[in-house]
Formats: structure tokens, C-alpha cells, sequence
């Protein structure tokens, strides 16, 4: 197993009376890309600030790179790049030029040209930063996060509020970073994103994990498995359905088929091969994090986290 470069045990954050965070444990491994995926108040800016040395706990043990956060926090700064939530950086100076302005505050940091290559922004690094896109501005942050050589990025919610073009964009710096052998420790509220990017992830709601495994595992173990759906399905393919044993429901005028293993779709297609069965399509769907995430919650994560304009 690889190596653990952050280590936080019962972590507690409370502002006055609320508890923002409420005794979450979890470790982070060298190289990873390591999500705290939840919805707006979950507490995931406060859990990565308070690894960032840039909160107090009020309670519990936190271990970044072998460091303790409460009285070894300049050996964790010089370690670490951080993207914040609503990142936002000097409006008139160029991309270039904020690059710059971040390296010169480190004793290690990279050329700016390659930071620029890194991210592929060498063709805006004469723009202002106020006239990019949310996207690019992204990037740049991105940038200025990896300025220092860090072995640990922290970004928290790299793409909220960007179209889904730039988050995909966004998603391909994200992937880079890994390759490079960077740590990643990303927060967001887009289910896809953390399916989609993280090798192993926390689901949190309410100052907890509710799930903490690879989103493969995870899925596994909370979702309901595969279905297969029959479209506008008529009575007899209905009837024939229900004849082959397997678990099957009906759900507005389309059936739904529990998919127990691979040949429970061969069992599908062969009865409806029938001529009196009459459907407008079949379609297969796997359970996702936004399935177990209404499960365990009893709702959806973005209801309340939509797009900025
Ligand atoms: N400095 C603060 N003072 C008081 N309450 C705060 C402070 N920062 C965050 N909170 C509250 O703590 C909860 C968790 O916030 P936050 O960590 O920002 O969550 P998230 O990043 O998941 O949206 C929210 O209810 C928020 O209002
Ligand atoms: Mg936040």
C-alpha cells in the first residue's frame, strides 16, 4: 500500500455553538486524487482550510506530510499549493504577470513557463486576468497553486459555476496533476466530477462522512445495482419479463429489470424477441454517487447548489 501523506483522526470544528465538523477520521495516500464530495455547508472548506494550516480545529489530531498542523505549520505551507473556493487573484495584471508575482514568494518555485505550459494558458499570458473566462481564471489558480512545487494540492471547488465545457477542461489539469505524482485533495458538490476524477473519496453531509472508499466501492456497496430499462414497454413484454424470474417492476409505462449478472440482459433481449412485445428502446443504468448520495440522505446533492451566472 502507498504511502499516507495526511493523517486526520477525529477532527471537530465548531463556530460557537454549531458544529461545522463532527469527528471525521480519514487518510489521504501519496499520488492520489482524494475527494470530500457534498452539498453547500457539508463542511468541506473548513475540513481542507483546517489541513491548510489556515484554520484551528477545535478538537482532533491532523497530520500533513508527516507534519503536525498544530506547531509545524511553515513546513507544511512550503509543501502544499492551494486553489481556494472563489479563487481570485490581482484583475490588472496579465496571467504572466500573477504567475510571476506568486514564484517570487517561495525560495523552490517553477519557471512561469512552464506553469503556463502546465496548465495550457500560453496563449492568454498577456491578457488581463479580469478579461479570462471562469475557466481560464481557474487555470490560472491552478497555476499559482503548483507555483511552489508542492506535493500536495488542495482545490476546492475548482469548477463550480463553470459551464460544462471548462469543467472538463478544468478535469484534464486536475488529471495532469496526478500524472506528475502530485497529491490531490479536491472538494466538490458535482457528483460526476467526483466519480469521475477521484481514486478514492468521502461523501459528507452535515459536518460527517457518510461514505469514505473508492466511488467504485462505494457505489457497490450503497447503490441498487444495474437496471435495465425497457421504454414504453406494452403488457406482454411485461408478461414475458416477469417469466424469465428475474426481479422486475413496472415504473410509469416502462419496466425496469434488476440485473443480477451479465447473462440477466441475454435473458431480456431473448423474450422480448417475442412478436406481441412491443418497447421503444432498452437502456442499462448503473447506479451513481447521486443515487447513493439520495439514499443515504434522502436528497439530491445539487438541489440547493446550482450554476453561478
Ligand atoms: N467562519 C465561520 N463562522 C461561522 N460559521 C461558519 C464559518 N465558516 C463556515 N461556517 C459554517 O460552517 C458550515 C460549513 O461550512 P463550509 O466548511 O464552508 O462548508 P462547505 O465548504 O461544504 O460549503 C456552514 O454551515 C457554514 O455556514
Ligand atoms: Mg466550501
Amino acid at each position: 500500500m502507498s504511502e499516507t501523506v495526511i493523517e486526520v483522526k477525529n477532527l471537530i470544528k465548531n463556530y460557537g455553538d454549531f458544529r461545522a465538523v463532527d469527528g471525521i477520521s480519514f487518510e489521504v495516500r501519496k499520488g492520489e486524487v482524494f475527494s470530500i464530495l457534498g452539498p453547500n455547508g457539508a463542511g468541506k472548506t473548513t475540513t481542507v482550510e483546517i489541513m491548510e494550516c489556515l484554520r484551528k480545529p477545535s478538537s482532533g489530531e491532523v497530520k500533513v506530510l508527516g507534519f503536525d498542523i498544530a506547531h509545524q505549520q511553515n513546513d507544511i505551507r512550503k509543501r502544499v499549493g492551494i486553489l481556494p473556493q472563489d479563487f481570485n487573484t490581482y484583475d490588472l495584471l496579465t496571467v504572466k504577470e500573477n504567475i510571476d508575482y506568486f514564484g517570487v514568494m517561495f525560495d523552490r518555485s517553477i519557471p512561469t513557463q512552464e506553469l503556463l505550459d502546465a496548465v495550457n494558458l500560453n496563449d492568454k499570458k498577456d491578457e488581463y486576468f479580469k478579461n479570462l473566462s471562469g475557466g481560464l481564471k481557474q487555470r490560472v489558480g491552478v497555476a499559482i497553486a503548483m507555483v511552489n512545487d508542492p506535493d500536495i494540492i488542495f482545490l476546492d471547488e475548482p469548477t463550480t459555476g463553470l459551464d460544462p465545457k471548462a469543467r472538463r477542461e478544468v478535469w484534464e489539469v486536475v488529471k495532469d496533476l496526478k500524472r506528475k505524482g502530485k497529491t490531490v485533495i479536491l472538494t466538490t458538490h458535482y457528483m460526476e466530477e467526483a466519480e469521475v476524477l477521484s481514486d478514492r473519496l468521502a461523501i459528507m453531509n452535515g459536518g460527517r462522512f457518510i461514505a469514505y472508499d473508492t466511488p467504485r466501492a462505494i457505489i457497490k456497496e450503497h447503490g441498487y445495482g444495474t437496471l435495465c430499462i425497457i421504454r414504453s414497454a406494452n403488457d406482454k413484454a411485461m408478461q414475458l419479463l416477469t417469466a424469465t424470474g428475474l426481479s422486475v417492476k413496472r415504473k410509469d409505462g416502462d419496466v425496469e429489470v434488476h440485473m443480477d449478472d451479465k447473462s440477466s440482459l441475454h435473458k431480456v433481449v431473448e423474450v422480448l424477441q417475442d412478436p406481441d412485445a412491443y418497447y421503444d428502446e432498452i437502456t442499462v443504468k448503473r447506479s451513481s454517487l447521486e443515487d447513493v448520495f439520495l439514499k443515504l440522505t434522502g436528497k439530491r446533492i445539487e438541489d440547493d447548489t446550482g450554476a453561478k451566472a
